[in-house]
């Protein structure tokens, strides 16, 4: 008989000397989560069920749907649901399952949209996902004559709300506020002005690897290797002297950030050439010298910051082994439709991308780095690939990931987001 993930407990996962290991203080000696956590489809199904249900995740960007009508259709933890923007202009997601016989209402992406029709009956909801229509119901046409509540039979809506153009979503409804949720990465970023920031470019592509990996990979010990032709010298990111990295890897709460220290030479980061900064708040004095270049809001967001460029992904989990990414490129106002200024804009995308703008090219900062996760997924099908270990000097934020995704699951209290 298959397995209830709802009553299903953490120990049912992983032994108490595994959690031991990944929480021992002395990193040297601590051990990382075993090979069967990113492979095995009942730890992914009880992740979906607890982790992505009671916590705030990230499904897209406000930009996936700028005008009124825009809708898309996404799934996140097995559940499907529509994003939309509705006629008040406001970011919108709801469950997409009609509430007459539960089909789903919106089958692809679609735009001029004033109202959502299931296909299998013809219901008529609005985009704020209230019921509007059930044609025929009694037999006749007059919509008067309909007996269904709207109150009771309208499409349900998900908590959600926006925090610098990346949609969020809390399932269960009972997380804290994401304000709370985020107060560290607020702290960080809020001086910038993120959202007067303007969409550029977007990409989505799925790549073969578990969503963890990609947490897992805030850390800059793999630059010199995995981004040839974009982080080349070990000089760059760490004294050679002494040891000391160039970049302060800070974890606390749900963030993760990798934040450039006094060390880092200012030759290692990319030229903005004639692009303007990131720009800043008017009302914030510029006394911040370090800003976070990459960050993780955990458990599915990441957020980098170039110079010019404001990069967040999100991260959506498809299988143990698959994952769907969608990432989005936002650039100081004004700057879009510059032609002048496009060859500019171009090269920062080709460093995410490659020159070939393409996720599967490998020259790109991301496809590099997916192509490394796809190879440590490979490795986890290894009866030996249990024994993995963390770098106290690189790899701090790696375990504390883990041991947040543990402490997680451990409990159901959503009150402990
Ligand atoms: S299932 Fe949607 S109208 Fe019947
Ligand atoms: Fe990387």
């Amino acid at each position: 008989m298959k397995k209830d993930i709802t009553t299903m407990h953490l120990d049912d996962f992983l032994s108490p000397e595994t959690l031991r290991k990944l929480r021992e203080p002395d990193l040297d000696l601590a051990k990382g989560l075993p090979a069967s956590i990113y492979t095995d489809s009942e730890f992914f199904a009880f992740e979906n069920e607890r982790l992505f249900h009671d916590t705030w995740v990230g499904i897209g960007f406000d930009s996936d749907v700028p005008n009124t009508g825009d809708a898309i259709p996404i799934e996140v933890g097995g559940t499907p649901l529509i994003l939309c923007r509705d006629n008040n202009s406001c970011i919108q997601v709801l469950h997409n399952v009609c509430r007459h016989r539960a089909t789903i209402v919106l089958e692809s992406q679609a735009s001029g949209l004033k109202t959502f029709k299931c296909p299998y009956h013809g219901w008529v909801y609005g985009l704020d996902g209230g019921l509007l229509a059930t044609p025929f119901w009694d037999g006749t046409a007059s919509s008067n004559k309909c007996p269904v509540n709207p109150g009771s039979a309208s499409l349900i809506p998900v908590r959600s709300a926006v925090w610098n153009h990346i949609v969020f979503i809390n399932l269960s409804g009972s997380a804290q506020s994401l304000g709370e949720y985020l107060s560290e990465m607020q702290e960080e970023l809020g001086h910038l002005d993120l959202d007067s920031m303007e969409v550029v470019h977007t990409e989505s592509w799925i790549f073969d690897a578990n969503w963890k990996l990609v947490m897992e990979n805030w850390e800059v010990y793999h630059h010199v290797w995995v981004h040839q032709g974009i982080f080349d010298l070990m000089s760059d990111e760490v004294d050679l002297e002494t040891g000391e990295p160039c970049t302060d890897m800070v974890a606390y709460n749900n963030c993760l950030m990798l934040r450039p220290n006094a060390l880092r030479k200012e030759s290692a980061r990319p030229d903005p050439g004639r692009l303007p900064l990131m720009p800043w708040k008017s009302n914030v004095s510029k006394t911040q010298i370090f800003t976070s270049i990459a960050n993780a809001i955990l458990p599915n967001v990441t957020a980098s910051m170039g110079r010019v460029e404001f990069a967040p992904a999100v991260y959506i989990p498809i299988a143990p082994d698959k994952t769907l990414a969608k990432m989005a490129w936002f650039i100081p106002p004004g700057i879009k439709n510059n032609r002048e200024l496009q060859p500019e804009v171009d090269k920062i995308l080709e460093r995410w991308l490659g020159p070939d703008r393409t996720i599967t090219g490998r020259r790109g900062i991301r496809a590099q780095d997916h192509h490394c996760m796809e190879l440590q997924q490979k490795a986890r099908r290894s009866s030996v690939a249990n024994d993995v270990r963390f770098s106290k000097t690189w790899e701090a934020n790696v375990r504390y990931f883990q041991n947040w995704l543990v402490d997680k699951l451990e409990t159901r209290d959503p009150t402990a987001n």
